[in-house]
């Protein structure tokens, strides 16, 4: 990780300025860079050769987006179908509530479903669904199409309105895809919340969201184990004021459920006899498309929501520009369709671009370690998109897993989520994609609903950065006061312009939005992430701007700490946090989970020994700034229900204070965001 020797590169081509040592920031408000990380990658001579954007197109986008920006999405937005053209690109009159194709008429699912029907797309594969148990279902396009439109019509029937929202509680199933698209069909508004979350969690859901009906399953297969939903539907509705006139559930696991008779319907009960056609909903292009819940460290859960036309756009042009779809690929990014990623890139991005998306209900461990392999043989997988916590698990058990199925169809991987140590890059760029496949580690939230920055097929990469922003999207890292920091100097995240796929707004909370996201940097959206740029332009995510450690003056991420403590080889997963330090102000204190298959500790002797030994670790990896005061070995992390570790929870339990809101701390089965 900091400071490799360059082997690792299939042709090292380290520009010289990567090589200048790293300077020691100590201006105020910025964040120190600690990790050098010299390995470059270079395009693949394969892969450029097949790429449908390379280099010259990637800089005429930039140019054409800096001198036009609107022009430039205008161009993007010309790819879709829309019943009547908008207005205006970008009405801002009410910034920052922006309007995206302010005065068009549109639907996502048009362009998801409806319009395939009429092309060679419509007999091709649009969903593989595989259980936890190996059953499978196929639906095609066109059997998508009539099972969106039969559900759209239940919904109809159960006097769901548009703009009314239906609350869609359950895992990976194609009937939750369908379920999703139904209600966007009728201009309805989706809120899908995870299947791992509690009766409590779902209540408070179900509270602010005030859904006409809900979408669960009796249970489903998780871990080996069947986890049953419908339940904690029944005691969240107990427990909550709510307007629900109807739960759907879907027969999954055979379980014997209670079914309240003036309340409850079965799935395949309310689907017999149902038309396969229905009418989409013309909805403008700015009507709300769905909503889903981000858990800050304290209050309620606000509702993310994002509308029809801007999101259809942002999202189809970053998936087709980033994974550079093709024809035969068979996509499969591992997100659950409970969040952003699996509503982004599992469901309408795939399928507004006619590919064909892999969705698995069950745990990535099961019924061993190879499970994502294998599933990767099956189905010859070409492009694989995952989270570094998922990595880093699977490094755990070794290469003999995905040594032993045939990977060879994968052409691109891609990552999401959290910082990738620069260990867990080159671990899944060579035992996974064999260094044929470009790795793609692509930074958005929740809240942007597109991918923002991320290499092309065709980029240089750097194990642990996420390259430059999409063209179009203008990104800058500034101090406190809002200056542009100068390359190889940490500081604050922040989106200059808008963007199309950006959320138009929190729920029910108008004030919410603007405080969180746009009063920092008046007139610039401000994430919450610090970050760096180095010499080439590149952008290194240093962690959450929550998270920055104060050591001696110097403000350093915590993700640069837990990437130097990664790269020792007895560890597994770690999360750091800052403690009082009488000397310093504040130094680092680390919670590390030991490879499993090492002798304790890593085969020295004592705790003590291999305390010191990533002490030293460290400081040899970072510098002296990167002082580690303590080192706690832990069987576990606490992590929340994507796999993130939480370090708010570290914190609590090191401080001995009320851990807060724990409705995402995860719970048993490890789940996939
Ligand atoms: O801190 C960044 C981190 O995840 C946050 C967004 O989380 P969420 O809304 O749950 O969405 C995750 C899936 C899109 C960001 O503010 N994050 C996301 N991607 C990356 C990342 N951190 C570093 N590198 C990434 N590639």
């Amino acid at each position: 990780m900091t400071r490799q020797k360059k082997t690792d590169a299939p042709a090292p081509t380290v520009p010289a300025s990567c090589n200048a040592p790293e300077t020691r920031a100590t201006m105020r408000g910025t964040i120190d860079n600690l990790l050098v990380e010299e390995r470059v990658f270079r395009p693949l001579p394969r892969i450029a050769a097949e790429a449908t954007v390379n280099p010259q197109d990637i800089l005429a986008a930039r140019k054409h987006a800096d001198a036009d920006w609107k022009g430039f999405w205008e161009e993007a937005a010309d790819e879709l179908q829309w019943f009547r053209k908008w207005e205006t690109v970008v009405d801002e009159t009410n910034a920052p509530f922006y309007r995206w194709f302010s005065g068009a008429r549109c639907n996502i699912v048009h362009n998801a479903l409806d319009r395939h029907i009429e092309t060679v797309n419509k007999n091709r594969l649009a969903l593989i669904w595989e259980g936890e148990p190996g059953d499978t279902r196929k639906l095609t396009y066109f059997e998508l199409y009539r099972e969106v439109n039969r559900f759209a019509n239940v919904l109809r029937g159960l006097g769901v309105k548009k703009g009314e929202r239906v609350l869609i509680y359950m895992p990976s199933l194609p009937e939750t895809v369908i379920a999703m698209l139904a209600t966007a069909k009728i201009g309805a508004v989706h809120s899908v919340v995870f299947a791992g979350f509690s009766s409590g969690a779902l209540a408070d859901r179900i509270e602010d969201a005030q859904p006409r009906a809900i979408v669960t399953v009796d249970g489903f297969y998780r871990n080996g184990r069947v986890i049953p939903l419908k339940p904690l539907v029944d005691e969240a509705l107990q427990h909550c004021h709510s307007l629900v006139e109807a739960v759907v559930v879907v027969h999954r696991a055979h379980l014997d459920v209670a079914m309240h008779d003036d309340r409850d319907r079965w799935w395949h009960d309310v689907m017999l006899h149902q038309p396969t056609e229905a009418l989409t909903e013309v909805v403008e292009a700015n009507d709300p498309l769905f909503m889903l819940y981000t858990s800050g460290t304290t209050g309620k859960p606000k509702g993310i929501v994002h509308s029809h036309g801007g999101y259809m756009v942002g999202v189809h042009r970053t998936l087709n520009w980033v994974f550079d779809l093709k024809p035969t690929d068979i996509f499969w990014c591992t997100a659950d369709p409970g969040w952003i990623t699996g509503h982004s890139y599992v469901i309408y991005g795939p399928l507004m671009a006619g590919t064909t998306t892999l969705l698995y209900e069950g745990h990535p461990l099961y019924p061993e370690a190879g499970r994502l392999w294998s599933m990767v043989e099956r189905w010859g997988v070409t492009i694989l998109y995952t989270v570094p916590t998922l990595i880093r698990m699977l490094m755990r058990f070794g290469t003999q897993y995905p040594a032993g199925h045939d990977l060879t169809t994968l052409r691109l991987l891609g990552t999401v989520g959290e910082p990738i140590s620069p260990e867990a890059w080159v671990w899944f760029y060579k035992n996974i994609g064999r260094g044929q496949c470009p790795l793609l580690d692509t930074w958005w939230q929740t809240e942007t609903g597109m991918i923002m920055i991320s290499p092309l097929p065709v980029s240089l990469l750097k194990p642990g950065s996420v390259t430059k922003p999409m063209p179009g999207i203008d990104v800058d890292v500034v101090d406190e006061q809002g200056n542009s920091l100068p390359p190889r100097t940490g500081g604050y995240l922040v989106i200059k312009r808008p963007w199309p796929a950006m959320m138009s707004t929190v729920f029910n909370d108008h004030a919410a939005y603007v405080d969180m996201y746009w009063s920092q940097f008046p007139g610039w959206y401000f994430p919450g992430d610090v970050a760096r740029k180095d010499d080439d332009g590149y952008i290194w995510i240093q962690g959450r701007a929550d998270d920055v450690i104060m050591i001696a003056g110097h403000r350093v991420g915590t993700a640069e700490l837990e990437a130097a403590l990664s790269s020792h080889p007895a560890v597994a997963e770690c999360g750091v946090i800052g403690v009082p330090d009488e000397i310093r102000g504040e130094v680092a204190k680390a919670f590390v989970m030991l490879h499993d298959d090492l002798p304790p500790f890593g085969g020295y002797v004592q705790a003590d020994d291999m305390e010191t030994e990533l002490m030293e670790h460290v400081r040899r990896e970072l510098g002296p700034v990167a002082v580690l005061k303590a080192v706690e070995f832990r069987k576990e992390l606490p992590k929340n229900r994507s796999g993130k570790i939480m370090r708010r929870i570290l914190r609590a339990e090191e401080f001995g204070e009320d851990v807060g809101d724990t409705s995402t701390l995860e719970e048993g089965p490890f789940c996939l965001r």
